[in-house]
């Protein structure tokens, strides 16, 4: 059984997550960390094989150090905090936990991405718009910046600025438009239920510990 400590449980995310880590068998819920529910990760840090973190852009760095220093796995789906900082932390770290990160754990979002540097090749031109409820905290998404990064490498040109959409009703949502001569083709996926991340987070979750690297980004790198 693997040992789940789930950080930010109280959250939207946290909450599936919980629910989701419930339902494997080969998992169990060891703890719930969040301040609404008066408990910090800190005190639950040995109860974990593994910490998933769906946290606040504040708070995800200093718990994702806080798993590194303790040597524990760490799964990670929080947007919007400084990435180069959990890298430089992760392969600095003296004891053995490794980190994932995962800007969207959707395998429609994953896909999105790996079809968007395939047709960036051919049609190079693009704009990314980006649709989230209203309570998010970041914008640009996380997954529209990765997106935005995996097109430029592949020698696609993302027109800035990304567009960001906040309303409620909305879960996750993101179209890419690219724009030739005479055409255009557009690309878009839709979380509309939150239920889309858990069998990337599951998944995450059990190859944690055999991760080649410390510090590992994208779901595509499991798959
Ligand atoms: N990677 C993905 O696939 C994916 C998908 C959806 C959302 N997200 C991201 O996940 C994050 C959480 O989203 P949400 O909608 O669940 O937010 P939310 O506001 O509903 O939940 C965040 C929770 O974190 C808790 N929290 C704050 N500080 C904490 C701390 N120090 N330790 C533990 N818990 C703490 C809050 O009390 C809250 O319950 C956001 O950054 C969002 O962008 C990622």
């Amino acid at each position: 059984m693997i040992r789940v400590v789930v950080s930010g449980a109280a959250g939207r995310m946290g909450q599936a997550v919980c629910e989701a880590v419930d339902g494997a068998g080969d998992m169990e819920l060891a703890a719930k960390a969040d301040p609404t529910l008066g408990v910090e990760l800190a005190d639950v840090l040995g109860a974990a094989d593994v910490v998933v973190d769906f946290t606040t852009p504040d708070a995800a760095l200093p718990n994702l150090r806080a798993c590194l220093g303790a040597g524990v796995h760490a799964v990670a789906g929080t947007t919007g905090f400084d990435l180069e900082a959990l890298r430089e932390a992760a392969v600095s770290a003296g004891a053995g936990g490794n980190c994932f990160v995962a800007p969207n754990f959707a395998i429609g979002a994953v896909l999105l991405m790996e079809v968007s540097q395939t047709i960036a090749r051919h049609m190079p031109e693009c704009e990314i718009v980006e649709l989230h409820h209203d309570r998010k905290l970041d914008a640009p998404s996380g997954t529209a910046k990765r997106t935005a990064e995996l097109i430029d490498a592949a020698g696609g040109n993302v027109h800035e600025p990304i567009h960001s959409i906040r309303l409620p009703g909305l879960v996750a949502h993101q179209e890419v438009i690219f724009g030739g001569e005479g055409q255009t083709l557009s690309i878009r996926h839709d979380s509309i239920d939150r239920r889309s991340f858990m069998p990337g987070v599951l998944l995450a979750v059990r190859k944690a510990a055999s991760l080649p690297d410390r510090f590992t980004v994208g779901l595509e790198k499991l798959l």
